[in-house]
Formats: structure tokens, sequence, C-alpha cells
């Protein structure tokens, strides 16, 4: 599984080499991002006058490191108060921006830079926008530091080696208990085909592996949602088509994730405790016939892994075959 995003963080000399050292980064390029011109040159780019911001192309693994890691290295190497500035590089092609391209990335984006700020006193100046264009800059700017380790940079070395020596363990150690809690789910699903049956296991194993707040399903009745297996306090019994996270992820026909509730426009509140949630729809063919709603009393919990293995986990256990 692969994941794209572009970060702006000053001269990308030193940011492109910054990042290569993260494990899970599984590649980069510079070049230059969300300009007016074609085919910008670097010395176009130099003019500060095309619009572009020299930036890193990135592709993670987000089962081996996540969103969250990547952006918490990113605010490391950058002063994300600074306008148009990073280290002695001035201009507007030094500004700092963070470029999606899943707006699936957005809340989560949202959320840490709002963390990020209260460290602060003063309004981040770091660009949040969609990736609207990037144009890989010429060969000699690529990997420029492996090229030339005397190189100008305006990043300390230090930074590096603290990029290389530490990985996102919190990520690692989710995925081995996703894996094993698939294999404990499969054997345990074995010859099972009735759906109540299934997701009753399913949530109780879910919410010991993982403790979460609530974790459970609600099935496709008629016009609505309406409760089923589930662990954690009382909730609500129904919920209407495109009403809150598990509607709207009911009508969207997708994941949806939500990194703080209360940002979510229409979220359903069935507990004041619940701060971040994901909801997998679960689909008979094309029909949809439950979803898996799982709410965490934390912050932005949920992220691309637990996507990948929810999606996983529904599509193995309720495969339409074993559904009755
Ligand atoms: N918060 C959900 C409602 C279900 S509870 O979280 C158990 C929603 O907005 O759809």
């Amino acid at each position: 599984m692969q994941k794209e995003l572009y970060l702006a963080a000053g001269c990308f000399w030193g940011a492109e080499h910054f990042f290569k050292q993260i494990d899970g980064v599984t590649f980069t390029e510079v070049g230059f991002a969300n300009g007016h011109t074609v085919n910008p040159t670097y010395q176009e780019v130099y003019t500060d006058t095309t619009g572009y911001a020299e930036t890193v192309h990135l592709r993670y693994d987000p089962l081996r490191v996540s969103l969250r890691f990547l952006l918490e290295m990113y605010f490391k190497a950058i002063d994300p108060t600074s306008l148009n500035q990073q280290g002695e590089d001035r201009g507007t092609r030094y500004r700092t921006g963070i470029y999606y391209t899943d707006p699936a990335d957005l809340p989560l984006i949202r959320y840490l830079m709002a963390e990020e700020a209260k460290h602060y006193g003063l309004p981040l100046q770091v660009e949040v926008l969609p990736l609207t264009n990037f144009y890989r800059a010429e060969d000699y700017h690529q990997d420029y530091l492996d090229a030339n380790p005397a190189g100008y940079c305006h990043l300390p070395v230090e930074l590096f080696a603290y990029a290389r020596n530490n990985s996102d363990t919190a990520t690692h150690e989710k995925c081995e208990r996703y894996n094993l809690l698939l294999r404990q789910l499969t054997s345990l699903a074995e010859g099972e085909t009735d759906l109540v049956a299934l997701m009753a296991n399913t949530a109780a194993l879910l919410h010991d592996t993982f403790h979460f707040w609530w974790t459970g399903f609600y099935r496709v009745v008629g016009e609505e949602l309406l409760l089923g297996p589930f662990q954690g306090p009382v909730a609500c019994m129904h919920i209407g088509y495109g009403r809150g996270v598990c509607g709207t992820a009911w009508q969207q026909r997708s994941t949806v994730v939500v990194p703080d509730v209360e940002a979510f426009p229409g979220h359903i509140a069935c507990s004041a405790a619940s701060r971040s949630e994901i909801v997998v729809p679960i689909f008979d063919k094309e029909n949809i016939v439950a979803v898996l709603d799982i709410d965490s009393q934390h912050h932005a919990t949920f992220d691309d892994c637990d996507r990948h293995y929810l999606e996983q986990l529904a599509a193995i256990l309720f495969r339409p075959a074993s559904i009755i």
C-alpha cells in the first residue's frame, strides 16, 4: 500500500535528505508545487515570480509510517511560524506547505496543524492546500546531499540522525495486532454463516484487543441503520441515511475516518466521551448490509492502517457467501 504527500519545507535539498531517512518513506523526489507557469526551471522558480514552492514529493507505506508520524517529523524540520523563510532562505519559493492528493487526509492534517499551533503563541504560516500541480526539478537537484555531502543545507545534521533513528513503532505494533486479530477472526468465523453471530464476536475481539471506547455494528434495516451487536456503553439505536458518521459512510459507500468528532458536521454524539471515530461499510456484493463503527476516547486514533485492516476484516468476514 502506498500513499502520496507533497511537503514544502524550505530548501528542498535538505528537506528531501531529511524525509528519505524516515522508515516507511519509499520514494522521494524534489520539484516545484502549486505555481502558475508551465514546466518551470529552477532558474525561473528562483526569480520568485512563478508561485512555485520548493517541494518534496513523498510516497510512503501507511502500514509502516502514519501520516501523523510524518507530519510530526515535518514540524521538527521547519519553523511553522515563519512566513516565506526557512533558515537563511527567503522568498515565496521557500514557504512551507502541506499539499495533499487524498482529500480524506485533510481532517487529520487540520487536526495536527491545530495541535501544533498550540505550542506557539502565533498563527502557523504553513499552507494546507490540495496539490494543484507539481513539476520534477532538474536531475542535479535530486538526492542533492547524497551527491554533494558537503553541499549547502539549512537543516542541522542532527536532524537527519533523528529521522534515521526513530521509526513509527506505534504503527508497527498496531499492524502486528491487526494481523494477529485477523487470523483469530478468520478461524473463529470458519463455517459460521450467521451475520449477527459474526458481528458479536468481531466486536468483542476488536474491543478486547484495542480497548476502544465503543466497538460495534449498525445493520441496514429498511431505510435506516439499526443498532447491532456491540461492546461499550449504551448507544443510539436508529441512524438515518446520510446522518452522522455512520449514515455518511453508508451514503458515500466508503470508509470515513474522523480524527476529531467535533469537527465533523452532523456527528451524532451517542457518548460525550467519544473523540474520534472510524466507520467501515460492509458490502454484500453491491449492497451495504451494515457498518462497523468504532469510537475512541482519544483524538486522531484511526488512520490508514486501521482503515486497511478493518476493510480487510469486513471483506473476509462478511463476504457474500457468509451472509444469510
Ligand atoms: N457517532 C456515530 C453514532 C454511533 S455511536 O458512535 C455508537 C455517528 O455519528 O454516526
